[in-house]
């Protein structure tokens, strides 16, 4: 079948690798792609915000199957336009993305559901988020209802600065924000896939979100991963998809607006259980680069089956682990520094169960590969164990070169 991914990400990069091994996946477009995809699909020109124009371009492909990587094209409808056009496509209507693209939704929806949360409340006035404040004392923590890329998001020991950054979030006309009750203990990101009514979890990986080691600085995207997760209990999944996926799966449905796609459970695990931090509707990046590197079941034909009704009833894992190592550009998380010459990903990609992630990459007219983004490339190493997984990926990241970047150096340390 003919496959078109939309993004152009490190997320899309791993996605886009996933798809080119599967047998069953004999034509595979990028739009519009990176320099990564590049390799394993045919990259090409296309507003991916435009539903219509989607759905022309996977007629015209005639694609089997979308699969659509970020949220905003989620958000934006256009899942809606290609399942309109009777395309198969792995990801959720507008509808149901609002569980990612409004906060105040997802809690709605959690509340509903019965499934374990951070109390907050929605707030659209000054004066009732400095009340909210008081009421959940410090931390504090205040959230932009809507979508931020990962940087909406302050949490804080400053009550001036959980004030400054919702006063921040209210000077947009229409915008509210949460202040919620803090949730200690670790976090983990567990994928589940969904076909509206079953859900198949994927392993379990983390995220570390700050920008600096030891968990210091404003808040990213995401500088690594690893899965799966050995200190993790081992019913993990099984309680996430019992306690949280399935009863959000079903409420989605019974409100007449089915979850197809993936919904990717944000969770704490606190000293209370197990809380949902939030929800996305799509594949987490980086984890997705460690994810997927231990998918052994083949990833086109699974997305096919969540899209069509028809979902696997189990997945095969390879054994082992994956650790993935972000290189971040001069300047990110604030304005990157981009154009600037990166080197060494060959001499990178030489060393064993090593490979490269290409997220914020160009290729100049020379051949020349430039940075082109915030979060630039990833390195991703394999291994028996984290530890060795993670020795992979630092050893491949020391060979990449990149004027003015950083990256954390204790990404998966100590486990
Ligand atoms: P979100 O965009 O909701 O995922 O939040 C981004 C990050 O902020 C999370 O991954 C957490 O590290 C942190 N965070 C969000 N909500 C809370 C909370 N209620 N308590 C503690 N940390 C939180
Ligand atoms: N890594 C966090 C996210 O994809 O939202």
């Amino acid at each position: 079948m003919n496959v078109l991914l939309l993004g152009n990400g490190g997320r899309e990069h791993a996605l886009a690798l996933a798809l080119a091994a599967d047998p069953s996946v004999t034509g595979l477009y990028a739009a519009p792609g990176n320099p990564g995809t590049a390799q394993v699909a045919r990259n090409i020109d296309l507003d991916i915000l435009d539903p219509a124009a989607v759905a022309a371009k996977a007629r015209e492909l005639e694609a089997a199957l979308v699969v659509v990587g970020p949220e905003a094209p989620l958000v934006a409808g256009v899942a809606d336009a290609v399942r309109d056009a009777g395309i198969a496509v792995f990801g959720p209507s507008q509808d149901a993305a609002r569980l990612e693209g409004s906060k105040a939704f997802a809690k709605d929806v959690m509340k509903a559901a019965a499934v374990p949360t951070a109390d907050a409340r929605t707030c659209t006035a000054l004066a009732e988020v400095e009340a909210a404040l008081d009421v959940f004392g410090a931390p504090h923590v205040v959230k932009d209802d809507g979508l931020a890329g990962g940087k909406g998001v302050v949490v804080t020991g400053s009550r001036a600065e959980a004030l400054a950054h919702a006063e921040a979030c209210l000077a947009r006309p229409g915008a509210a924000v949460l202040v919620e009750e803090y949730l200690d203990g670790p976090e983990i990101s567990l994928f589940c896939l969904s076909d509206g009514a079953r859900v198949l979890p994927l392993d379990p990986a983390q995220d570390f979100k700050r920008i600096h080691d030891g968990q210091q600085g404003p808040n990213t995207g995401g500088m690594g991963a690893y899965s799966p997760l050995p200190w993790a209990p081992a019913d993990i999944k099984e309680q996430v998809v019992r306690e949280v996926a399935q009863p959000v799966v079903d409420e989605m449905a019974r409100r007449g607006t089915p979850f197809v796609g993936l919904l990717y459970c944000g969770l704490a695990l606190t000293s209370k259980g197990l809380r949902v931090v939030e929800f996305n509707v799509r594949f987490g990046d980086p984890e997705t680069q460690s994810v997927l590197a231990r998918l052994a079941t083949p990833l086109g034909q699974v997305l096919y089956g969540a899209a069509t009704g028809d979902m696997p009833e189990t997945l095969e894992w390879r054994d082992g682990a994956a650790v993935t190592v972000v290189l971040a550009a001069h300047g990110y998380p604030g304005s990157a520094r981009t154009g600037d010459p990166v080197t060494g990903v060959d001499a990178a990609e030489a060393i064993e169960n090593a490979h490269v992630i290409h997220a914020g990459t160009a290729l100049a007219a020379d051949g020349t590969l430039l940075s082109a983004g915030g979060r630039v490339l990833a390195a991703v190493g394999l291994g028996a164990t984290v530890a060795e997984a993670r020795t992979v990926a630092y050893e491949a990241m020391s060979r990449v070169g990149l004027d003015g970047s950083h990256h954390r150096s204790d990404i998966a340390a100590g486990i």
